[in-house]
């Protein structure tokens, strides 16, 4: 037999901390005496042979950068049953048996298609958005957070000197885990979700309504991409309450910066799983973290299980946000 070769592609939406799952994944490789080969723009670099070997080096000063030295795509391509066994073909060629596909489960569902064409993956979690139901965690998260935290704490000070409502509009695509732990973080008046149905009028007005009689007079709503509306609602608010009201949509700054420790300490405890797991010849499983320890699970089992809200969580923000 020859010599183990692999390779990492980033895929999807870029995450604080991929940097350093491929730095992982790179280096665990090598450390086992494998060929690790960096593939770029997702599974575009599959289809198009953009692939580069790596060294040691290749993976030097990043751990601290956002991004994806790799670059991260959507590709149509590989979406088709031809664009996948065109991608194994090129793998084949290059003698790489096995890729650790780091990104989200749209990017999973493309690893399992993968395996199906012969080349065993390996999915690791790596999306703000956490929500990757098999995993507590999902590699980005706790930066994206913490510069969402950031922001809302500097739009307070500014809602504080004008008596305002801010209503602020944070990422996580159909999951409000994102809106969740910072509207918990930022003593939010209201926070609204995907996952828990609303109603205005009792959710956000009487809520505000119950705070100003004990004598606050700014207010942050947070509200999750998956809920949206924000700039309506601003207007609602202000009209039913004479309450100066701004809406901000925090957008793809949480996507960028430095990755805090969290995510940096996750990303290589995942990437070095995905090579161990690659090594021994096993490939259709997604790298996981759970009760903090880093497991894996089938793509296909993981792909199937129902993600689950921290509603405890929700029901402590609404009594202690006050
Ligand atoms: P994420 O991985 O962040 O969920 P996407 O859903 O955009 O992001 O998926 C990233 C890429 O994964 C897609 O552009 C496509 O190339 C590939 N992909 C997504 N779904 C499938 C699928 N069902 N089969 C094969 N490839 C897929
Ligand atoms: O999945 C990460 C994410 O930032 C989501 O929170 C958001 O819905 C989406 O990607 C935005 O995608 P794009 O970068 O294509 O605008």
């Amino acid at each position: 037999m020859g010599k183990n070769k692999i390779a990492v592609l980033t895929s999807g939406g870029d995450a604080p901390g991929m940097n350093a799952a491929v730095r992982a994944v790179v280096r665990s490789a090598i450390a086992k005496g494998m060929d690790v080969y960096g593939v770029y723009r997702g599974y575009n670099g599959l289809l198009n042979g953009d692939v580069e070997k790596m060294n040691l080096r290749s993976v030097s000063d990043i751990i601290g950068n956002g991004g994806t030295i790799l670059y991260t795509a959507r590709s149509e391509e590989f979406k088709t049953l031809e664009g996948q066994k065109k991608a194994a073909k090129h793998c084949q060629e290059l003698g790489i048996n096995g890729v650790v596909v780091i990104g989200g489960d749209g990017s999973f569902a493309g690893a399992r298609a993968l395996t199906n064409a012969g080349v065993n993956c390996i999915g690791v979690p790596g999306t703000i958005d956490n929500d990757i139901a098999c995993s507590d965690y999902t590699i980005g998260f706790d930066t994206a957070m913490n510069t969402a935290i950031d922001m809302i704490d500097k739009i307070r000070d500014t809602a504080q000197s004008h008596d305002r409502c801010s209503i602020v509009e944070v990422m996580g695509r159909r999951c409000g885990d994102i809106a969740l732990q910072v509207g918990i973080s930022c003593g939010a008046t209201a926070i609204l979700v995907p996952e828990v149905s609303f109603n205005i009028e009792r959710d956000v007005i009487e809520r505000i309504i119950n705070t100003q009689k004990t004598g606050k007079k700014h207010f942050i709503i947070v509200v999750a991409e998956g809920v949206g509306g924000v700039n309506d609602l601003a207007k609602y608010v202000e009209q039913r309450l004479s309450i100066e009201t701004r809406a901000t949509i925090l957008g793809h700054v949480q996507r960028g910066g430095s990755p805090t420790v969290r995510d940096r300490v996750v990303a290589s405890l995942m990437g070095h799983k995905a090579v161990d797991l690659l090594a021994q010849g096993i490939g259709n499983r997604v790298v996981a973290m759970k009760d903090n320890k880093i497991v894996d699970f089938d793509i296909t089992e993981a792909l199937d299980m129902p993600r689950v809200f921290n509603k405890n969580l929700y029901d402590i923000a609404k009594t202690i946000s006050i």
